[in-house]
């Protein structure tokens, strides 16, 4: 198998899930529906104000994230390569009475119609692992980028995601294998909802990686930032320290669960 039908198994997967994750609690479409953002609050205030900025989210979903942006003044454009989350956001943006763009594409080839248009590329918490080549992720969002605009991460850290959530033991090799994981999975984080067992695979890459791909890209770090605590609780091993801050139990804030990075263009 190569990594175009591993693409394609993984675009199955995200189409089942879209009309879970619309009905989960866990996205809380009806609250989002009557005014509720869905952004975590930090993302908000590291980038700043949007008001009038054209901002592009990689990785969309089903768009709650980015129509939270342009209820913040941003110009919004959301990709994502699953044509059900695409039409999902599409209807979204109906019901919600907000302007925005979504386009399917796979963010490794993002469509050049995007190209040298966006003051901020932004996307959030579930995002390199499910890319096979982060050079050419990078070398897409720079493309995206106006001179002078910049690019903003924040995701899961990868210490925390090597952690078994029932020991805090460590689980997983920080530095993986030569390729992907496969799991096959019936169920998705979103309140633990069922669906059909899907093939799923998963990059392992690590920081070293991930930094070398936007410097290569002709990307400018500013930042990077590093969070004890979750702002979702996504094991019940996990506790609520504050309002929205997740640790686990056995841990507290002794290991980072969140980073994040910003790069200009
Ligand atoms: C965990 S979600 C992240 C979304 C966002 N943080 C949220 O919770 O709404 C991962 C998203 O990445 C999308 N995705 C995965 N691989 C992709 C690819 N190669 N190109 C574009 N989108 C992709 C999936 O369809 C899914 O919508």
């Amino acid at each position: 198998m190569n990594d175009e039908h591993r693409i394609e198994a993984n675009r199955k997967l995200w189409n089942t899930r879209v009309s879970l994750h619309l009905a989960s609690k866990f996205y809380d479409v009806p609250g989002f529906l009557q005014g509720k953002s869905s952004l975590c609050g930090i993302e908000v205030d590291e980038i700043g104000p949007v008001t009038g900025k054209s901002l592009l989210h990689l990785q969309c979903h089903f768009g709650q994230d980015t129509l939270s942006w342009a209820r913040l003044g941003a110009n919004v454009t959301g990709v994502d390569f699953s044509p059900e989350a695409i039409a999902a956001a599409k209807s979204l943006a109906d019901q919600a009475s907000l302007k925005a763009e979504f386009v399917e594409a796979d963010v490794l080839d993002l469509p050049h119609s995007l190209d040298g248009r966006f003051d901020i590329v932004f996307t959030s918490f579930g995002t390199i692992g499910w890319l096979p080549d982060l050079d050419r992720w990078a070398a897409g969002i720079r493309r995206a980028l106006k001179p002078g605009g910049f690019f903003y991460m924040i995701d899961l850290h990868k210490t925390f995601l090597i952690l078994d959530p029932e020991t805090g033991g460590v689980k997983y090799d920080y530095f993986g294998k030569d390729g992907p994981d496969e799991e096959i999975t019936g169920k998705t984080y979103a309140d633990g909802l069922t669906h059909e067992a899907l093939p799923e695979y998963w990059w392992n890459h690590t920081f070293e990686s991930l930094f070398r791909a936007l410097r290569n890209a002709g990307l400018n770090f500013e930042e990077f930032r590093e969070y004890p605590f979750c702002v979702y609780e996504l094991a019940d091993t996990m506790d609520e320290i504050a309002p929205g801050r997740w640790v686990y139990r056995s841990l507290g804030g002794r290991i980072p669960y969140m980073y994040s990075i910003r790069a200009r263009g």
